[in-house]
């Protein structure tokens, strides 16, 4: 199986949780210890948000600050490598075109961000397209997709499924600045609509809903395509 794995800013506190890293790395190994082909994609977490508010307090311009949040996203991507040891790939590449190449080597290949624009949910989508993957699996700091933010809302409810039409509406309903791309950003949406990329949101508190997940489990939210 080829797979794709999202890994939200969940797992990169600003004080990071190198048990729940430990045991992430463990879990993916495992899947592609089994002959399964990986790319991971890293999220910029807690520290993307607070470098970018201090670069944007200090004059800089969105895109800028969508740069720094990138060079945030490969430092978490460097702790889930080093998290995966010798498994993944020891170069988080920084271009799509790089992608292909470096998956060829039957290793893990881990990303953090590529362009501004974005977030790493679209990158995510992008590499799952690249690679032709079978499954893409977002995991997030909730178990799914809800009908509002369950942070704010406690009358929010998760939804089994949702399609990426539903999904896209409320992109395009959101802010679009740096380190404020909401659940996922509009080009995340597109490529997965293009690609067709099967996609389920699964939380983080557990990582094995990840490997769950991508043997088939009906867990979290499962996107669907018209
Ligand atoms: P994240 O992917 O962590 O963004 O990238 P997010 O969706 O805002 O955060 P999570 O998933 O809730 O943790 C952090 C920031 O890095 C920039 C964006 O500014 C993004 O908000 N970024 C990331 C890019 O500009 N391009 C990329 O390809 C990736």
């Amino acid at each position: 199986m080829k797979a794709v794995v999202k890994l939200g800013g969940a797992l990169f506190k600003r004080d990071p949780d190198v048990d729940a890293l430990r045991t992430t790395g463990k879990i993916l190994s495992g899947f592609v210890g089994e002959g399964n082909q990986l790319v991971a994609v890293a999220g910029g977490g807690q520290n993307a948000r607070v470098y970018i508010d201090a670069a944007r307090k200090l004059g800089a311009d969105e895109s800028t600050c969508d740069l720094l949040g990138i060079s945030v996203t490969r430092a978490s991507a460097e702790l889930l490598r080093l998290a995966l040891g010798s498994v993944a790939v020891p170069k988080i590449p920084t271009m799509l075109s790089e992608l292909t190449h470096y998956v060829s080597s039957g290793k893990v290949v881990v990303l953090g961000g590529l362009q501004p624009g974005q977030s790493t949910n679209a990158v995510a989508a992008l590499a799952a397209e690249i690679t032709h993957s079978d499954f893409l699996v977002n995991a997030t700091d909730v178990e799914g997709v809800y009908t509002a933010d369950p942070k704010k809302n406690p009358k929010a409810k998760m939804l089994r499924s949702v399609s990426v039409d539903k999904l896209l509406s409320w992109a395009m309903a959101g802010d679009v600045y740096a380190g404020k791309y909401e659940l996922l950003d509009p080009v995340a949406l597109k490529i997965m609509q293009r690609a067709r990329i099967p996609t389920r949101f699964v939380s983080l508190d557990d990582p094995s809903n990840i490997t769950s997940a991508l043997r088939g489990r009906d867990i979290g939210t499962l996107v669907s395509y018209s």
